[in-house]
């Protein structure tokens, strides 16, 4: 009903429908209650106005009744805004299971998008309609924020750490692609564009480029230039654990702590290895900080969680 009207983003995802419902019933119960006070005071000052320069207001003792039902009313109304706003912050912070990954590099004044096929892009986004797109996100430098405003998501995106959001887009077209967080100068300039397509021209364009393959692939190439593999072998023979099937398992370090291995803690591994020394090997892995980029880095992290457990361990 507001297309037609530029100063509301378009909806296209599948969250545009439930942010918009809560956001435009807050609304209406600000402005009901707004209105209904400021008429009151009105209506009330004119009313009860002093006539007579000795009129003297009767007074007044109060009502249980009225104080109860005041002080019940607005409770259950928050409450209920409450729940509402609670199970959409609920859904948009769970994607489903079967996403379509991409890594997103921010970066002063740049959005680098890289796709799982090898695809890369910068502050051009492309996705297919109809399918669950989760970002996984990190900055190079200072915070910015990833913001569609047409797919009503807005998150974060911070350096040294892995955040994500998602959503599925629901019609084909071109979206503004904005930083939301300021980032120093030109921060403004920082925007792009989610060019959202039918999955069949989105499979034209993704056939269309990666001539360096895919970014598992980008990743096992760097993992032997930087001779990771010499430690970490499949065969269990190495000085350091073997990667194949550890992406997603429970990893039990020096220190008696438990840690799931998710891209956060692969990246930790990479740039603070003396941090997540895992039981059993020795503290011989030097640091990568300041030797990998961001984007190999993530490279390294799709690498880790390709390699799939091995069917039975080798034996020489
Ligand atoms: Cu990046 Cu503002």
């Amino acid at each position: 009903m507001f297309s037609g009207f530029s100063l509301f983003p378009e909806r296209a995802s599948t969250m545009a429908g439930r942010v918009d419902a809560l956001y435009f019933a807050l609304i209406g119960i600000s402005g009901f209650f707004s209105l209904l006070i400021a008429g009151l005071i009105v209506v009330f000052a004119i009313k009860f106005r002093r006539r007579t320069p000795a009129a003297i207001g009767a007074p007044i003792h109060g009502s249980t009744l009225l104080e109860v039902a005041w002080t019940g009313f607005p409770f259950l109304i928050s409450m209920g805004v409450f729940v509402w706003g609670a199970s959409v912050l609920f859904a948009m912070s769970r994607p489903p299971d079967e996403t379509l990954n991409i890594y997103v590099v921010g970066k002063q004044r740049m959005w680098k998008f890289q796709h799982l096929d090898g695809q890369r892009e910068i502050n051009e986004l492309h996705v297919p309609v109809g399918r669950p797109v989760k970002m996984i996100m990190t900055s190079e430098d200072v915070i910015h924020d990833f913001f569609v405003p047409a797919f009503r998501v807005k998150a974060d995106v911070l350096p040294g750490r892995y955040t994500s959001v998602w959503f599925q887009p629901t019609k084909p077209g071109r979206y503004h692609l904005f930083c939301a967080e300021y980032c120093g100068t030109r921060h403004s300039g920082m925007i792009g564009e989610v060019v959202v397509m039918d999955p069949s021209d989105y499979q034209t364009w993704l056939s269309g480029g990666a001539p360096e393959g895919s970014l598992a692939s980008t990743g096992a190439k760097l993992f032997a230039d930087l001779a990771c593999n010499t430690c970490h072998r499949p065969d269990a023979q190495g000085r350091g654990p073997v990667l194949e099937g550890l992406f997603g398992n429970t990893v039990t370090l020096q220190s008696g702590e438990t840690r799931v291995v998710d891209e956060a803690y692969v990246r930790e591994s990479i740039l603070t290895p003396s941090a997540t020394i895992a039981a059993g090997f020795q503290p011989i892995m030097p640091t990568f900080q300041g030797l990998v980029t961001e984007e190999q880095l993530l490279a390294l992290v799709e690498y880790v969680k390709s390699l799939k457990a091995l069917p039975q361990v080798q034996t020489r």
